[in-house]
């Protein structure tokens, strides 16, 4: 059966690793890549370094308005499904690549597959929490990461099709940790080990206001050691339009392009603490034991803060960074999201998709 499995940014090339490998063995998978995220250091690295097989299609839509990027998407994604004909459509998480890939399918009445569905924030100002909620409700078969997505899901009536079959990132992390390890040195960073900070930033809400921009930026530099910052180009693009650079000149924060996935959990696992606005950065703090310090209002991760590893800051608070550095114990409670092996257990429930032919 064939199966056309739907990209487009960076946490999605990072899902589709695990899974296509196992995805492969058993059906005839078609990869589309939207070409919502296109720099080299965004997309390319990914598929070379995680062994991800090219995509069959490159639509390179590139980036736009919502709407704009969304309406390219969805008729182009609806033109390759002619074409292929699928048996069904996969999309991971809550890009506007999700969207259209489920849109697309849904209209022409071909089963939607979602991996990591039922994830919210109950803030519909995100556009990602509007992409996830209509995305799980034109699903057919929903890959729900922990017990809390299987509930939001039952909440909102989605009670059929549902599994809850772990965290494919956590599938990639013990996948590559090792090979992470062998293959980079954090001094080739210029860092010591437990001696720095990470962050990356790049959500909407924080990177579009001026205000909680500078605050964060100034946090940071507040810190007196190191910190490292892969900066997200969207966040490159605001710190300049903000006239914002200032904050980084003589200051204790290096700023570097985004790195490829194996540097990245590297940079995370030797941090003394990770400072992000990412969904999948703060998953991956907790699987490395990393305190993470998350600058939003909610998160979708509730099990990451309910357990004592992330802590949620509103990136508004005035003194930030006192708050990052207070000590806390910190208990590991081991397999909040699985057992490592959420791909095998998606591919092979997906025949259910045809269980009565
Ligand atoms: C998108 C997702 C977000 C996800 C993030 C992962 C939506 C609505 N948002 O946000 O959920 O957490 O990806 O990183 O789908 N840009 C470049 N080069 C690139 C990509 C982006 O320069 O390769 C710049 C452009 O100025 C672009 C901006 O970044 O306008 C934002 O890109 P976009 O894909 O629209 O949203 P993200 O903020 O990346
Ligand atoms: N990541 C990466 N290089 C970077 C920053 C992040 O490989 O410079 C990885 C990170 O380890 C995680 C994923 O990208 O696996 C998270 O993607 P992102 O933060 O862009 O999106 P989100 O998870 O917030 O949707």
């Amino acid at each position: 059966k064939k199966i056309v499995t739907v990209v487009g940014a960076r946490p999605q090339f990072i899902k589709v690793a695990p899974v296509s490998r196992v995805l492969r063995k058993q059906y005839h998978e078609i990869i589309v890549n939207t070409g919502q995220h296109y720099d080299a250091n965004m997309a390319d690295v990914f598929f070379q370094q995680l062994d991800i097989p090219l995509p069959d299609y490159n639509l390179g839509v590139g980036s736009a308005t919502h709407g704009k990027q969304t309406g390219q998407m969805l008729q182009m994604i609806e033109s390759v499904l002619i074409d292929e004909k699928p048996e069904a459509v996969l999309v991971y998480g809550d890009t506007n690549s999700t969207l259209a890939g489920a849109l697309a399918a849904s209209k022409m009445h071909i089963p939607i597959i979602h991996v990591e569905a039922g994830l919210r924030s109950f803030n519909k100002k995100m556009p990602e929490e509007v992409n996830r909620v209509m995305t799980d409700h034109i699903s057919t078969l929903l890959f729900a990461p922990t017990d809390t997505a299987v509930s939001n899901l039952s909440k909102e009536g989605i009670v059929n099709g549902v599994y809850q079959v772990g965290d494919v990132m956590y599938d990639a992390m013990i996948y590559n940790i090792e090979l992470a390890q062998q293959r980079y040195c954090i001094e080739d960073f210029g860092l010591k080990s437990k001696q720095y900070y990470l962050s990356t930033i790049h959500r909407a809400e924080n990177t579009d206001n001026r205000d909680l921009l500078k605050n964060i930026l100034l946090a940071l530099s507040n810190l007196n050691v190191d910190v490292i910052l892969p900066l997200h180009p969207r966040t490159k693009v605001k710190m300049n339009e903000y006239g914002l650079g200032n904050i980084l000149e003589s200051s204790n924060i290096r700023v570097i392009e985004p790195v490829s996935y194996l540097e990245m959990i590297l940079l995370e696992q030797q941090a003394r603490g990770i400072i992000t606005d990412s969904g999948g950065v703060q998953k991956e703090a907790y699987f490395l034991q990393v305190p993470c310090y998350t600058l939003r209002t909610e998160t979708e991760w509730v099990e990451t803060v309910n357990c004592g590893w992330n802590q949620l800051l509103h990136p508004d608070t005035p003194d930030l960074a006192h708050a990052i550095l207070r000590e806390c114990e910190r208990p590991y409670i081991p397999n909040l999201f699985g057992d490592g092996r959420a791909s095998e257990k998606i591919v092979s429930s997906i025949r259910t998709l045809w269980r009565t032919e």
